[in-house]
């Protein structure tokens, strides 16, 4: 019998999407004989039946193209807004997918929709996810796609900023993107040669980085690139973030998670400008003109790279395959050249940090570089 399955993109897009849904797609319909529609801007078009017919055609000629052709969204189906109020729209979904009759439902994005996808198997949906974010944060894969594309970008960028840091004996402060996780800057600084990377995972001291800093001007290098990803934070407020995200996570009573992420929504917004007074603060310690550069969402645009395009074809190709095998319930993961199914309840609500005893960062403090801490 013909499998119906639909499929959706969700959370923040990120290059590579629409080379895994062409890679599902094509697998599904040419190999496997399957019929595929898409559901517009992420887990919203499967609440109000918004979709888009995924045939031949539709799927030729978007390899190479970045952003998401259905759309995408930061909707929660158990706390959408809907008419100016929060509502549950689980069992409308539910609704959907049945009258659609469809076999499963394909959801590619990161973290927060490995979690949305396990409510809906639990809801007894037969779900499939693929991992992507330029974050590389999602748990129980090597990588996920769209983070080599930004890498690139990312790395792209602090190759410019050096020649004119250069030339104004001045410190540039790159923001990277990356969330919670120190990936991108980690990565991007270690091949753009930064002198100073920051990272969420390692709280910093800013004394420790106007020390770095000047060391370099008494041997002679009067500028420096610091790469500082969105996340870091020194070491007084990295303390506080993480004693309310711990009571957050196990709070003993309601009002205790309730105080807890009003501190931690306090500690977000206090953070906003914390690459600005990070560079001015720079600027006073160390006598060194700075400026800075916010990379922003230029790294999650355009043309996925090479490795990009394959990751997300392996993977989309391996989830029709899951599919056609009746296998759900899991997000497909890539381990080495392996495409494995690891069950939602393994990967939802985790986040793949950076160990501080990683070997990039140990790579990194060989080469002289200051993690500020
Ligand atoms: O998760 C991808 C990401 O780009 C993060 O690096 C960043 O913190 C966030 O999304 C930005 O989200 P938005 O596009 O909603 O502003």
């Amino acid at each position: 019998m013909t499998k119906h399955i639909g499929i959706l993109t969700a959370g923040g897009d990120s290059p590579g999407l629409n080379a895994a849904i062409r890679g599902v797609g094509k697998a599904a319909q040419s190999y496997y004989d399957m019929q595929i529609i898409g559901f517009r801007d992420g887990f919203r078009g499967l609440v109000e039946n918004r979709t888009m017919a995924l045939d031949g055609a539709v799927l030729s000629d978007i390899l190479t193209r970045g952003g998401t052709i259905l759309g995408t969204g930061r909707d929660k189906p158990n706390r959408m807004t809907v008419g100016g109020k929060t509502m549950d729209m689980t069992d409308v979904i539910v609704e959907n997918y049945h009258a659609r009759h469809l076999d499963a439902l394909v959801c590619l994005g990161g973290g927060g929709t490995q979690k949305n996808a396990l409510l809906l198997k639990e809801k007894g949906l037969n779900v499939i996810t693929l991992p992507k974010t330029i974050d590389n944060d999602v748990s129980g894969t090597d990588v996920t796609f769209g983070y080599d594309t930004a890498l690139g970008i990312a790395t792209d960028a602090i190759d410019r900023l050096h020649s004119t840091a250069h030339s104004h004996h001045r410190i540039i402060v790159a923001e990277i993107m990356g969330h919670r996780s120190g990936w991108l800057a980690l990565g991007a600084g270690i091949a753009g040669g930064a002198d100073v990377i920051l990272i969420p995972e390692i709280a910093y001291d800013v004394e420790r980085i106007a020390e770095a800093i000047r060391m370099r001007v008494r041997s002679g290098k009067n500028f420096s690139i610091v790469a500082v990803s969105e996340g870091a934070m020194p070491i007084g407020v990295a303390e506080k973030f993480h004693q309310a995200d711990a009571i957050k996570r196990a709070p003993k009573s309601k009002k205790e998670k309730k105080e807890a992420k009003k501190v931690l929504a306090q500690i977000e917004r206090e953070h906003i400008d914390n690459t600005l007074s990070l560079s001015g603060k720079l600027e006073e310690l160390t006598g060194l003109e700075s400026r800075i550069t916010i990379l922003g969402h230029l790294q999650r645009g355009g043309t996925p790279s090479a490795a990009d395009r394959i990751l997300a074809t392996r993977l989309g190709t391996a989830c029709a395959d899951l599919i056609d095998a009746g296998t759900y319930g899991v997000m497909v993961a890539a381990r080495g050249e392996e495409a494995v199914a690891i069950p939602l309840e393994e990967v939802a609500g985790k986040k793949k940090l950076v160990p501080p005893n990683h070997a990039w960062i140990e790579s990194a403090r060989r080469v002289g570089t200051s993690f500020g801490d």
